[in-house]
């Protein structure tokens, strides 16, 4: 049933902004029994919306931002879902114009969270309260169950998030939505998950390459292995969408789909956030920022012409047997995977005590496992050790993660070793070997390093002997000092 009018009050939720993702997370929760107001710069937007899915529920049309605001039961919720940036800030000054101290205003995009942290203390002063929630699982998701990351005053999420967890993906019993922390903690969050995506379609796509390269798969069998992995470990949408990508065969040419798409990757930009924050709070993400630099390369269209044909030097044999290096690989993304996302919960930990947001990991673990992009059996296991351990010092060195690594390093080490001597790139696989040999290192270079720097810069170091820094006096008789 649908009132065209807006009469009275009378709306649980308004969503202003309905592109595709709009829409579907405003017929989601019309889906759910809720009465949702829906504005759009352009009423033509509202109007198709309404023609087309009127039926699913109840929908109060607006026009102006007034009668949208007008329609809505107090303390007013409404959800923008526009394109972050400038257009946001745009949206949120017309509504707040307009709207009650109590009442909430919910930014839905992939808003970049200092951004997140700003609006939501000038809203705050205006007795408003704001809310930066990632929602992850695209249009689909969107319809039929996102994982919601809302951040903000938890008093407003006391009236919000029953109303968020009823549209949100469902995980044995549990809603993929929590309260994840004050102000910008919820598009922190949903930027991490961002990176981690990144991270783990770069990994996928380095196996596709191997597959390709290093076997001699065509893309039908490729997708099969990956449909195969996607009953075991590897359980995730991801992995379920590379096989079916992979099986599309074009229309138009008779051939992989896949074989006909130019292989440039593009971002928005969520990837490169993650990233520059990892670097500000000094967390080494080498998974997600190598998957980053990997799509800039692959967009570097001028370099790659003219490098075309660049020696290769004299390269290795290919495996000669496809069912044992098939294995390899799988173990090989696996045990990445492993330190992708360990990676990408030390940035949500980094993140927690620099911001002071007190964050749960586990929380993150359990509402990723249904909804988002990189909901993952996985997350299961994440969830299970941070329960366990909530001060984990890294997903790494936890048993289950542990063991698996011991299973795959093998694996992991060979495939990075033929990847080079076949001259096929694998930037996240063989960083994340790296980062996690860095790790385990007894001693790191990094004791040289301190020397030089103290020898150009007087930067000092310490000693594994004692306490304390010091200095070499190398301009001098070399003597050391106490810094
Ligand atoms: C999600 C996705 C989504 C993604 C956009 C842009 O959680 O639903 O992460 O928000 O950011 O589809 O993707 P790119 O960053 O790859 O351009």
């Amino acid at each position: 049933m649908t009132d065209t009018t807006a009469s009275t009050a009378r709306a649980q939720i308004g969503v202003t902004g309905l592109a595709v993702m709009g829409s579907n997370i405003a017929r989601n929760f019309a889906r759910h029994g809720h009465t949702v107001a829906l504005h759009n710069r352009s009423v033509a937007k509202t109007d198709a919306l309404i023609a087309e899915h009127g039926d699913e529920g109840d929908f109060v049309r607006t026009e102006t931002v007034d009668e949208f605001v007008a329609a809505l039961q107090r303390p007013r919720r409404v959800l923008i879902m526009v394109k972050a940036g400038d257009a946001t800030d745009a949206v949120i000054e017309e509504l707040a114009a307009a709207m009650e101290p109590g009442d909430i205003i919910i930014d839905g995009g992939n808003a970049l969270y200092t951004d997140t942290i700003r609006r939501e203390a000038s809203l705050r002063e205006r007795g408003l309260h704001f809310v930066g929630a990632g929602i992850s699982g695209g249009e689909e998701g969107a319809l039929n169950g996102p994982s919601i990351m809302p951040g903000g005053p938890k008093e407003s999420y006391e009236s919000l998030g029953p109303l968020l967890e009823s549209v949100a993906a469902v995980v044995d019993g549990t809603p993929c939505c929590t309260h994840i922390g004050p102000d910008g903690a919820g598009h922190f969050v949903k930027m991490v998950h961002n990176g981690i995506e990144y991270a783990d379609m770069q990994l996928i796509g380095e196996a596709y390459h191997l597959f390709r390269d290093a076997l001699g798969f065509d893309a039908a069998q490729i997708a099969a292995v990956f449909g195969e992995w996607n009953t075991g470990d590897l359980e995730s949408y991801l992995i379920e969408i590379t096989a079916e990508v992979l099986s599309q065969v074009d229309a138009k040419t008779g051939q992989p789909l896949v074989d006909v798409i130019v292989d440039a990757a593009e971002q928005k930009g969520t990837g490169r956030w993650t990233v520059k924050s990892a670097l500000d709070l000094g967390v080494p993400v080498t998974g997600i920022a190598e998957a980053v630099f990997a799509r800039a390369l692959s967009g570097s269209r001028a370099q790659r012409e003219a490098a075309k044909g660049l020696a290769s030097g004299v390269l290795g044999d290919k495996p000669t047997d496809a069912d044992r290096f098939t294995e390899d690989i799988r173990q090989a993304l696996y045990a990445s995977k492993i330190v992708a996302y360990a990676q990408g919960f030390d940035q949500i930990r980094a993140g927690s005590v620099e911001y002071g947001w007190d964050l749960t990991p586990g929380d993150m673990a359990t509402i990723w496992r249904g909804g988002c992009i990189i909901r993952a059996r996985f997350l299961n296991r994440i969830k299970e050790a941070y329960d366990t351990n909530p001060d984990l010092t890294s997903l790494i060195v936890e048993p289950y993660f542990k063991d698996a690594i011991e299973t795959a390093i093998d694996s992991w080490r060979r495939v990075v070793v033929t990847a080079t001597q076949l001259g096929i790139p694998v930037p996240a696989f063989s960083s994340s070997l790296s980062y996690y040999d860095g790790l385990r290192a007894e001693r790191l270079p990094a004791a040289l390093t301190q020397g030089q720097r103290d020898f150009f810069g007087a930067h000092t170091y310490e000693r594994t002997d004692r306490p304390g820094k010091f200095h070499t006096l190398w301009s001098g008789d070399r003597s050391e000092v106490d810094a």
